[in-house]
């Protein structure tokens, strides 16, 4: 997880990527890969319940201090791996969030199957990840940040990683300044 500071810098208007992914109010949402609550705090505010899943439970902990501070009771904080989200969480969700995590997701195809199966049908999953560019050029308050530049994903690949999982791409979306968003629905047939 990023250190504070530079993070907020490049971050400065979350309700504007969760609008821009297609967030809606009063959905229930599934933070994937939560970190440290940045995104888990704004969601809360918009959407009627929001479960945030990571695999670090003292990074849950930070979320679940940052979303108390803030006296917002709607979430819930589940530690655990995003391969098995229908074991950990079991309620189909409208929305599933996965932001800067993807890059760094060994099997991705089988984790798109994850969110596929833990989706409401027409459920709609926003994978927010940094643009394939050379890390030395994606710079914040001076430094070189993000990724190292081997691991980034263009939207082509996160594309055909993600409808292979079952998804169906609805539109790619600009996040500036370093970041696109790229939206998939379940559609069962
Ligand atoms: C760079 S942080 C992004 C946090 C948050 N989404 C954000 O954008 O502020 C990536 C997060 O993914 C989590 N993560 C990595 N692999 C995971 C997995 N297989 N299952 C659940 N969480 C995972 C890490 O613990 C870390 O908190």
């Amino acid at each position: 997880m990023p250190t504070a500071g530079w993070w907020e810098a490049l971050w400065p208007d979350p309700v504007g990527v969760l609008t821009a992914v297609g967030m809606k109010p009063n959905m229930t949402v599934m933070d994937l890969c939560s970190g440290d609550g940045w995104f888990t705090l704004q969601i809360a505010k918009l959407a009627k319940h929001v479960v945030a899943i990571d695999i670090d439970a003292n990074l849950l902990n930070v979320a679940r201090h940052r979303l108390a501070e803030s006296g917002v009771t709607n979430c819930d904080f589940v530690a655990g791996n995003a391969y098995e989200l229908t074991r950990l969480w079991p309620r189909p969700v409208d929305f599933v969030f996965l932001a800067n995590a993807f890059h760094g997701v060994p099997d991705r195809e089988r984790l798109a199957r994850s969110v596929h199966d833990a989706l409401a049908p027409s459920g709609l999953f926003a994978v927010v990840n940094w643009h394939q560019r050379p890390r030395e050029e994606t710079t914040i308050l001076g430094e070189p940040r993000g990724p190292k530049t081997e691991l980034r994903m263009s939207p082509d690949q996160t594309v055909q990683t993600v409808e292979a999982g079952g998804l169906k791409l609805v539109r790619v979306v600009e996040v500036p300044p370093y970041h696109y968003g790229a939206v998939f629905e379940r559609l069962d047939r």
